[in-house]
């Protein structure tokens, strides 16, 4: 059987893609890392997949005129290299239906909070300025929706009095880095019932 195929897109700083080639290294996910889909020519992602020798393309959004044509660009790219799961980590950009259509429960998301509690691009800042005890990680399918979809993994953070938001984003990403590996090798193994339903690749 041949081995499966992920791509990574990143937006960012790269240190969940950093966790993810640190787990295709290791062999906590037997797959391939075949891919960065970058739409940041700046991201610091970007020295980071160099680094690990992963082929890496910029698309860069902001060459486009429409969400359409930015991602036809980034379908035809996939189309190339046998994509089964696409991982998006601090991906900035929402996709379009059609896009997450065409590729049914193969893209998945990490948020650092409790869906469907804190969706949104400050999810950490929002949960402690909310002043919750208890906010975390979720690893989901995505769907049309944003910061929506079924959720494959959850793991609750508790917030204590001497925790700052720095402190705070730290331990959130430390559980990140080790929860999504976990999540995309459950991906990838087919092991996943979804109310009952198998979800097979
Ligand atoms: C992570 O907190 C992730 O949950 C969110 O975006 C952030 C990306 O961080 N979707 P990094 O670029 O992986 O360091």
């Amino acid at each position: 059987m041949r081995k499966a195929n992920i791509a990574v897109f990143a937006s960012g700083t790269g240190s969940n893609f950093s966790a993810i080639v640190r787990a295709v290294k290791t062999g906590v996910i037997k797959a391939n890392l075949a891919l960065l889909i970058c739409d940041n020519p700046d991201a610091p992602v970007i020295n980071k997949a160099v680094r690990a020798k992963i082929r890496t393309v910029i698309i860069a959004a902001k060459d486009f005129p429409s969400r359409d044509s930015f991602e036809k660009a980034v379908t035809g790219v996939l189309r190339g290299c046998n994509v089964d799961l696409i991982v998006l980590a601090g991906f900035m950009r929402i996709l379009s239906p059609v896009f997450v259509k065409s590729y049914p429960k193969r893209i998945i998301n990490i948020h650092p909070a409790l869906l469907p509690s804190f969706k949104g691009a400050h999810a950490i800042r929002d949960a402690f300025e909310y002043g919750v005890k208890v906010t975390g990680v979720t690893v989901h399918f995505v769907d049309e929706q944003t910061d929506h979809g079924p959720v494959i993994m959850q793991e609750p953070v508790r917030i204590g009095n001497k925790d700052t938001l720095p402190r705070l984003e730290k331990r959130i990403h430390k559980v990140e880095h080790r929860v999504y590996p976990e999540a995309i090798d459950l991906c990838l193994r087919g092991r996943l019932r979804l109310r009952g339903r198998k979800v097979v690749r």
